[in-house]
């Protein structure tokens, strides 16, 4: 497999549009007649990802981070644009694209009354790996992950939020697949089980010749993890590089080592990360 793991050509992706049955009430973002308008949540997105590369792409609540995800993991369509994964298109290859990428999401899903270990052979078994194959890696995935391996066999529901991420972790890592999408994978943990699951990707990357994508909220994840970053702000890719190439772009002339991640992302998008995304259409037409 000698092609790019990811190549992203000018993504578009809408959401909404159609009959709203509220088309009575003069509601924001529905024309006279009460068509809801679609909302653009991703413009024009291009970028690529190169072997064992952690790219990561960082933005605000609602900045299409997901959406992006979901596209390039073969969750959703794109309505223009074209994502090829190993040279293989993303809607026209899906089936073959699937045995190559895995996506760990902020929100997994799990069968809650099953246990954690039953849920991983479960679904390695989905993956077509045998039990045998599965309890041989599992404890060495888990011990990783700083997760005590009796505590897998309690049911999903009796984990905390961040145990259950730990297992979304294992989960995607048992395949060992080339191309990881990893959908905030470390939000909502404490400091040190972060740090677990940081230490963790990084091993993947340089023991396993896994490409990964990441998204995140977290700038100094973003510097500590990624190789190169991508700012995303209203669904739109606005800047990309090095961390250190980024702090460059705003130094105008200070040492970059005293710039912090959060003014760089402030400078190039024009907003804080902290700020909640509305789509420039909703605030026009609001
Ligand atoms: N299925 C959907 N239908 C309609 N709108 C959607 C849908 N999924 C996402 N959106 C909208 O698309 C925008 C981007 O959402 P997305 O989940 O991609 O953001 P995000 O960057 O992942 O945010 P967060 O940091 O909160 O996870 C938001 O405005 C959201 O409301
Ligand atoms: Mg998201």
């Amino acid at each position: 497999m000698n092609e790019q793991p990811l190549v992203v050509s000018g993504v578009s992706k809408y959401f909404g549009g159609g009959f709203s049955a509220r088309r009575l009430l003069p509601w924001k973002g529905r024309d006279g007649a009460g068509r809801r308008e679609p909302v653009q949540v991703l413009r024009d997105v291009s970028f690529d990802v190169r072997r064992r590369e952690i790219y990561g792409v960082i933005g605000a609540n609602g900045s299409g981070k997901s959406t992006l995800i979901r596209i390039l993991s073969t969750l959703l369509l794109p309505d223009a644009g074209q994502v090829r994964a190993f040279g293989l298109d993303v809607v026209q290859d899906a089936g073959a694209v699937r045995a190559l990428i895995n996506r760990v999401s902020a929100d997994p899903s799990f069968f809650r009354n099953m246990s954690a270990l039953e849920n991983l052979l479960f679904f390695g078994r989905v993956y077509g790996l045998s039990p045998g194959d599965i309890r041989r890696k599992l404890p060495d995935i888990l011990a990783r992950l700083g997760f005590e391996f009796e505590k897998a066999r309690e049911p999903m529901s009796h984990l905390s939020r961040g145990q259950q991420q730990k297992i979304a972790v294992a989960r995607s890592f048992l395949t060992a697949p080339v191309l990881m999408l990893l959908d905030e994978p470390t939000t909502g943990l404490d400091p040190r089980s972060k740090r677990d699951v940081q230490a963790f990707i990084r091993r993947v990357q340089l023991e396993h010749d896994a490409t990964i994508v990441l998204t995140t909220h977290d700038m100094a994840e973003a510097e500590e993890l990624c190789d190169r970053i991508a700012f995303i702000a209203g669904g739109r890719i606005v800047a990309e590089g090095t961390p250190l190439a980024l702090r460059q772009r705003v130094a105008d002339g200070r040492p970059v080592e005293g710039i912090d991640m959060e003014d760089v992302f402030m400078e190039l998008t024009g907003r804080s990360i902290q700020e909640d995304e509305v789509p420039a259409e909703v605030m026009a037409s609001g």
